[in-house]
């Protein structure tokens, strides 16, 4: 099969009522990962790169890998581009082959983020590519937000509807109390800012940061709209620690496959883990 845009996999998630996972890859063994994990849970999958992932590995074996795992796959795969912050490098990706793409226009004012939003959907549009787009400011764990400024940054759900109807984006990207990265406590999401944006947006939810929120709360997100769950963090935890195990038991191991065999073991069975929360076996 040939990758396909994200809206065919979130489409097919809002009849069901459940949620793909998007699965961040950064090198051959996490691609082997989730495609692993996807094919033994006979479920769609979104794998995703992130502008860090793209100058690591680079635009040419990030799409190749992705295109020989669809390819080869049992499963439909999705190959997005996971916080795409310029109208250039999106138009890179598109050209490249990425199936489906994110504008994160979430720090510009709200004119300005709709503005570059709707320029990126009028090329998607015309080559048949998904558009995610974020409103609200997610930001990271290192960020320490305070209480009472939280709000200020999560996403206003009237604003939502109106971004929605000014933009006609696939999916959306919203700030309700997650964030990147390693939680240094444990996450409080707003779930009636997420009831109330999802009764005025009539399409697929993205929750970002989801690496370290309880398995109850990504189920009660996943019954309120979400049908896009991002994980980067849990997989780098998992892979590493592998990793870490191996060289602890032998550090005198220097066969790469020996130390990262393991890892893409351990990454494989923690999505599995995480494609089943979110309740997409099966559903290929
Ligand atoms: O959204 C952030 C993702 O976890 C990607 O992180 O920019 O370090 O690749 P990265
Ligand atoms: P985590 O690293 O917190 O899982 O977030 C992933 C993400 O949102 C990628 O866009
Ligand atoms: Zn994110």
């Amino acid at each position: 099969m040939s990758l396909v845009p994200i809206s065919e996999l979130l489409n097919k998630a809002e009849q069901g009522c459940y949620a793909v996972g998007a699965f961040n890859c950064n090198n051959m063994e996490i691609v082997q990962a989730i495609i692993a994990a996807a094919e033994a849970e006979n479920s769609p999958v979104i794998m995703q790169a992130s502008q860090g992932a793209i100058k690591y590995a680079g635009i040419d074996y990030i799409t190749a890998m992705a295109r020989i795992a669809a390819e080869n796959a049992s499963v439909p795969v999705a190959l997005h581009l996971d916080h795409g912050t310029s109208f250039e490098q999106v138009m890179l990706c598109i050209r490249k082959g990425f199936s489906s793409v994110m504008i994160d226009g979430s720090k510009y004012a709200f004119e300005d983020n709709i503005a570059l939003t709707n320029r990126v959907l009028a090329v998607a549009r015309a080559v048949g590519v998904s558009v995610e787009a974020e409103l609200g400011k997610i930001g990271g764990t290192e960020d320490d937000i305070h209480v009472d400024e939280r709000d200020a940054l999560f996403t206003k759900p009237e604003e939502a509807k109106e971004f929605v109807e000014r933009t006609g984006v696939d999916a959306l990207a919203v700030a309700i109390g997650t964030a990147h990265g390693q939680y240094k406590g444990i996450p409080e999401l707003d779930f009636s800012r997420l009831e109330k944006i999802r009764s005025l947006v009539n399409i697929p939810i993205v929750l970002h940061g989801s690496s370290g929120v309880a398995d109850e709360d990504i189920a009660k997100a996943i019954k309120l709209g979400v049908r896009k769950v991002n994980i980067d963090t849990n997989i780098r935890e998992a892979f590493v620690q592998a990793c870490r195990d191996v060289l602890n038991r032998d550090a005198g191991e220097i066969d790469p496959r020996k130390v990262l065999g393991p890892a893409r073991e351990a990454a494989t069975k923690l999505i599995r883990e995480k494609i089943r929360l979110f309740g997409s076996s099966g559903k290929a």
